[in-house]
């Protein structure tokens, strides 16, 4: 009777153990994705040099243009222009870019982009937005 009732006790030690390390790791996993996670621009990878020419590859004329093109500058913004583009950036800080941030969930210009091209933005200004 002894032994039956120090094998429970072992057993259910044993459960409190591994019940409290997987708690334990469920929390440094959501603390990790906490630290990591913040804002939607970790996740972007950017490869290679981005230049202001790689935008008009990505389709900036076809979700911008018809509101912001040369001649049509809604809100001062002409997406064809370096010198104009560059009004709205801070060159190698895409957080705080209002170029980037209108296209990102929530921003105002969300609905017209797209997942490249507001990555290649993001790319272009986090590489200092070279011309
Ligand atoms: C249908 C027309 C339209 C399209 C398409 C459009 N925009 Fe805009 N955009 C506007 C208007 C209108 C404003 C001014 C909105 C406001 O200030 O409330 C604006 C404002 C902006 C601003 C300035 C915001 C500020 O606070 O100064 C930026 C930058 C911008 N747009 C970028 C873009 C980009 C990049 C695209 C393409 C992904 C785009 N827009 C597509 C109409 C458009």
């Amino acid at each position: 009777m002894k032994k039956i009732i120090f094998f429970v006790f072992c057993l259910i030690f044993f459960l409190y153990c591994h019940y409290n390390s997987s708690a334990k790791e469920e929390k440094d996993l959501y603390i990790k994705s906490l630290l990591f996670s913040k804002g939607s621009s970790n996740a972007i990878q950017c490869n290679g040099t981005v230049s202001f020419s790689s935008l008009s590859a990505v389709g900036i004329q076809t979700s911008c243009g018809s509101c912001h093109g040369s001649g049509i500058a809604t809100a001062g913004v002409d997406i064809s222009s370096y010198s104009s583009l560059s009004g709205f950036l801070q060159p190698n800080l895409p957080d705080n870019s209002t170029l980037y941030l209108v296209l990102i969930p929530g921003g105002k210009m969300n609905q017209y982009t797209n997942s490249n091209l507001t990555n290649t933005i993001y790319c272009w200004i986090k590489g200092g937005a070279i011309q």
